[in-house]
């Protein structure tokens, strides 16, 4: 738990909001009662909210020295920043008044600032500045006009910030309450039953009488933000599926049929195989595949979302690994770029909608088995946006494509059967556009190589292929062969990640 101790700011509540809604328990005190309460309830931290009030001011709020010495982390936020300076020694005196965004340039990006960029928005709200700040501290990040914007104490893991983190308006606000919470305080994330409450309000509060579109991918993550703003605004939320074709074909049943009771709202399929298909016509590189699947995607989503007038959010599954990733790798950007509609165009100005974009993976199952989602759409293998198309080498013709289906059901099918299906991270198959010999009743057969590809991965920077029994092998290459016409062969792939990719494009 999180002690917040309110000076008198309406935005102590918001730190405590967004801090639950990260899934840190928080309580809120006063002052007077904060040392008392600390000692009693051990926090895992303490955050000093900011105030109207100036410090030097006789009768402004103040809190007991004592706090100090229960050695726990504590972050000042504004008032709460200038109000520890001086009690700690420093100096705080008047300034000119700041109010509104500011830039805030980051000098030291070890725990507060873990993951930031070097300059983003901030809020400040304030008419005193620290001048001298208190033993011990050193800057973190300045202002143009701030010097002291932010500074911490690494020893005493005590931390302050001239700006306002909690508000909506500063960039990377709750990231830096996030950083305070896991890295300083050593708090683990952890959604409570409250936490899915208070989300669904916050979307209701958000959206109003407004209407929402949002693209399924058919995925964990989409199918969670989905359910949270279905649940939220019920018919305002208009959900749509592109049917590539390059899905699982269980992906569009359940979207068919799982969905619409799950959300209580049908949802829009647009069946687009065909168009992908001539878009895909001899495209072999593996990234132009990418891009123009993307491409494509955004065109038919666009073209969608023309037909609705008063839409004025669009919802994405962005949860905080593709927030990070995108931040710093080129290849999360390209991943991005199929399912973050990014592309659209400026005049349909439709603000993003992102539920799930401070939670990880195992925390968006734990909120969609809170909310008493089907396992298998919680608990289903990822699937790569582009789908079937970067395991199919070479050109992707409607033949092919339904070879690569079927292959890749049978060993969906098999590990099922086995009860494999859920210890491994992801299985499938892979056309390889290679030929080889075989005699097929009683003549030479020559056909396509199918690859099979199961890995297991804890942070999908590095794999290892599971060691899956052979008999499940045997069975997976007996059907194959008999059942997938134009298959010669099939082979299992023995490599880790790195080097090879779990991807074969
Ligand atoms: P690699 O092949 O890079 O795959 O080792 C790591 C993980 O990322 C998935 N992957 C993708 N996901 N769009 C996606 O949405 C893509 O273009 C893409 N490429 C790879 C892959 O399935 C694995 O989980």
């Amino acid at each position: 738990m999180l002690l917040i101790v309110d000076f008198g700011s309406q935005t102590a509540h918001l730190i405590s909001r967004r801090l639950k809604d990260l899934g840190v328990p928080t309580t809120l005190v006063d002052p007077d009662d904060a040392y008392e309460i600390a000692q009693k309830e051990k926090p895992a931290g303490i955050i000093f909210s900011g105030g109207p009030a100036s410090v030097y001011e006789k009768g402004a709020p103040t809190i007991t020295k004592k706090i100090f010495s229960l050695n726990l982390p504590i972050l000042g936020i504004c008032y709460g920043w200038q109000l520890m300076a001086q009690l700690l020694g420093g100096e705080v005196k008047p300034s000119n008044k700041e109010y509104g965004p500011t830039e805030l340039t980051i000098k030291d990006f070890h725990t507060l600032f873990y993951g930031i960029p070097t300059t983003s928005k901030v809020i400040e709200s304030h008419g005193d500045t620290v001048m001298k700040q208190p033993k011990g501290f050193v800057v973190l990040g300045s202002t143009e006009t701030v010097k002291y914007a932010a500074v911490g104490n690494e020893q005493t893991k005590m931390y302050g910030v001239q700006f306002h983190p909690e508000a909506h308006h500063s960039e990377f606000g709750t990231e830096i309450l996030k950083n305070f919470a896991t890295r300083i305080c050593n708090v683990s994330l952890k959604p409570q039953e409250l936490a899915v409450d208070i989300m669904i309000t916050e979307i209701k509060e958000k959206v109003g009488r407004k209407k929402v579109i949002g693209a399924f991918s058919g995925g964990t993550d989409s199918a969670v933000a989905g359910a949270l703003v279905a649940k939220a605004i019920g018919k305002q939320f208009i959900p749509v599926y592109i049917d590539s074709g390059l899905m699982r074909e269980e992906t569009l049943g359940r979207i068919k049929t799982v969905f619409p009771k799950v959300l209580g709202v049908p949802v829009k399929v647009i069946n687009a195989r065909k168009e992908f298909l001539e878009r895909l016509k001899g495209v072999i590189e593996p990234e132009e595949k990418r891009k123009t699947i993307g491409k494509l995607y955004i065109e038919l989503f666009e073209r969608e979302m023309k037909k609705h007038k008063d839409v004025k959010y669009l919802l994405q599954g962005t949860t905080y690994a593709d927030f990070i990733h995108s931040q710093g790798s080129k290849r999360s950007a390209h991943i991005k770029s199929h399912h973050n509609v990014g592309g659209l165009p400026k005049e349909m100005k439709l603000k993003l909608l992102e539920p799930l974009r401070y939670f990880y993976t195992d925390q968006v199952r734990e909120i969609g088995t809170k909310m008493k989602l089907p396992k298998d759409i919680v608990f289903q293998q990822p699937f790569p946006g582009p789908g079937h198309a970067v395991r199919i080498i070479g050109e992707i013709t409607k033949e092919r494509l339904a070879k690569q289906v079927q292959a890749d059901m049978i060993v969906v099918e098999e590990l099922r059967k086995a009860n494999w299906f859920d210890k491994i991270f992801q299985s499938w198959s892979i056309m390889t556009n290679i030929n080889s010999t075989a005699v097929k009743g009683d003549g030479r057969f020559y056909g396509e190589v199918v690859a099979i590809r199961i890995v297991n991965t804890k942070d999908r920077m590095s794999a290892e292929w599971v060691h899956l029994p052979y008999e499940i092998l045997e069975k997976i290459s007996k059907r194959i062969v008999n059942e997938v016409p134009g298959v010669s062969r099939v082979v299992y792939d023995i490599t880790t990640k790195p080097p090879a990719t779990m991807e074969w494009e």
